[in-house]
């Protein structure tokens, strides 16, 4: 159990003659919160699919607490859950059908109980017995990542969370998250807000041009840049600051 909880060597992945993953090497410690963040199409989501199997790299490697991606792939889905970019809930059952369908699906005992608790806990208990059609966009999501929880599974993939949420919902599932982190789970989290990996991340990788071109923590990214002087006070750089600096879109 000393294997790190996402180790990624060299990865390569091409779409045709677009080359998306051009070697990645990242590296996530267990029980920690990592952040990947990038532009449209930099390839965030086909990284999260190579490490939760549902694609095959061209080339590199990829191991989950040690088992590898390609070989490995029915180990690999047993430590992860994986919350897609867009949202896995089926409209036609309510909240509560949803998630005992999932525990089900997953064999476990008290599938009532299981998604009475996980209602509870994402504050669904008085919409349960709803279609989910009927959900708001942040009670969907919501929904999708209490699906995802079922099983404990020790990693925790987040491709966007909370792309489209309002403040309010966004908030709640970044409390969800941090929730999950206290509790000693590996997240991996995509996401465009900046704010959101500054807010969540233990460590902060950028994706550009099929790179990881900066790998570290807010500080280190910080450190970066230096500090900008405004009326005699010594500012930080803001994340933001630094990202755009790096992906080279600061003089736009
Ligand atoms: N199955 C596929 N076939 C062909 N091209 C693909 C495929 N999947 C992804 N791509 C291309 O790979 C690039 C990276 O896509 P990806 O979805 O990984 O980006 P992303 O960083 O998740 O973007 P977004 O922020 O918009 O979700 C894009 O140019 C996309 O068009
Ligand atoms: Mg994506």
């Amino acid at each position: 159990m000393t294997a790190a909880a996402i180790d990624v060597a060299g990865l390569e992945k091409s779409f045709g003659d677009v080359k998306v993953l051009r070697g990645i090497d990242v590296a996530v410690a267990r029980g920690t919160v990592f952040a990947l963040l990038g532009a449209n199409g930099a390839g965030k989501t086909t990284l999260v699919r190579i490490l939760s199997t549902l694609l095959a790299p061209d080339a590199g490697t990829a191991s989950i607490h040690g088992f590898d991606v390609v070989r490995e792939a029915g180990d690999v889905r047993e430590s992860i859950s994986l919350t897609g970019q867009f949202a896995a809930v089926d409209d036609v059952l309510t909240g509560r059908e949803n998630l005992v369908l999932v525990a089900r699906l997953r064999h476990l005992k008290n599938p009532g109980a299981i998604a009475a608790e996980l209602l509870a806990r994402f504050a669904l208990t008085e919409a349960a017995d709803r279609k989910a059609a009927t959900y708001s966009g942040g009670m969907r999501r919501r929904l999708d990542i209490a699906m995802s929880l079922i099983g404990d599974p020790p990693i925790i993939f987040l491709d966007e969370p909370t792309t489209g949420l309002d403040p309010q919902a966004r908030l709640d599932v970044w409390q969800t998250v941090k929730d999950l982190a206290g509790a000693g789970t590996t997240v991996l989290l995509t996401t465009q807000y900046l704010d959101e990996a500054e807010h969540l991340a233990d460590r902060i990788a950028i994706l550009h041009d099929g790179r990881i071109i900066q790998d570290g923590t807010l500080e280190e990214l910080r450190r970066l840049l230096p500090p900008a002087e405004v009326e005699y006070v010594q500012k930080q750089p803001s994340l933001e600051d630094v990202f755009l600096a790096l992906t080279g879109k600061a003089d736009r």
